[in-house]
């Protein structure tokens, strides 16, 4: 199926690698994909560091003049404040991120954010021009508790995105929470079911043509050697990574999906 929606390739690294190590991985993956003449304007590529590495991603990105975007794994949904520990989004802004991470299964499960958390998140990223990342997935119980696979997913994304203003610029991540960091890959069907669900979703909320300029990327387990089947399905318009973004040779294959695997 032809699309207008650009992919994006998201490499989201946890908390891993340092801010002297985040220079030289930007540096590496740059210089990578420059050897491979790598087209941004055909495949976006973001990186997801750890807030202590953002001023000097920043740095390298201004300095050596980088298409790569950068972004926040996750933002404070109040602007300032006595919230100790918290990172505005304006603050994300003003290091030039394009991008927040909002709701990750790490967030939801570790941290506790439930949906009406992450609502505010992604209104808060919206205010400070942040584009958020809106990230929905089931768990296994869930997954096996429900009638349809996408029901969790299209519930937390209806929640997630209550009161945002209709030509709002989002992303939304479907990432399994059974499939992340287990190497146990949705196939590219189960993922693809989810996505079209959710677009589906996207266009009762905002319309079709809306819905159909919304990016939706698919996380869990994305590897060079999977990224192809899965980028072949129709409603999958980008990947988040975990593991494999920490490994230059890795991540810029996935980005280069559609050369090295003629997809
Ligand atoms: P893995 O690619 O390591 O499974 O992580 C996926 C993820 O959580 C990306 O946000």
């Amino acid at each position: 199926m032809v699309t207008a929606r650009t992919p994006l390739m998201a490499g989201n690294w946890k908390m891993n690698l340092d801010h002297l190590q985040s220079i030289a991985f930007v540096q590496k993956l740059a210089w990578t994909l420059k050897d491979a003449d790598h087209d941004y304007s055909q495949v976006e590529v973001a990186v997801f560091p750890p807030f202590t590495d953002l001023r000097s991603v920043q740095t390298i990105v201004d300095a050596d003049k980088l298409d790569l975007v950068y972004g926040g794994q996750d933002l404070s949904p109040h602007d300032s404040g006595a919230y100790t520990g918290d990172v505005s989004g304006a603050f994300l802004a003003k290091l030039g991120c394009a991008y927040a991470l909002v709701g990750h299964s790490e967030r939801r499960t570790i941290h506790g954010e439930d949906d009406a958390v992450c609502n505010a998140k992604v209104q808060a990223a919206l205010r400070h021009g942040l584009v958020p990342v809106l990230c929905v997935g089931e768990t296994l119980e869930q997954r096996e508790a429900t009638e349809t696979p996408s029901e969790v997913a299209v519930a937390q994304l209806l929640v997630g995105l209550e009161g945002v203003a209709d030509d709002a610029e989002l992303v939304i991540a479907y990432e399994p929470v059974w499939a992340i960091g287990t190497g146990r890959v949705a196939t590219a069907e189960q993922a693809q079911e989810v996505c079209h669900d959710l677009r589906a979703a996207l266009a009762e909320r905002f319309g079709a043509e809306r819905a159909a300029a919304i990016r939706i990327l698919y996380g869990g387990s994305v590897k060079p050697d999977n990224v192809a089947a899965i980028m072949r399905e129709p409603d999958i318009d980008g990947a988040l990574v975990g593991g494999a973004s920490l490994v230059v040779d890795d991540f810029a294959a996935i980005v280069r999906y559609r050369q090295h695997v003629g997809a």
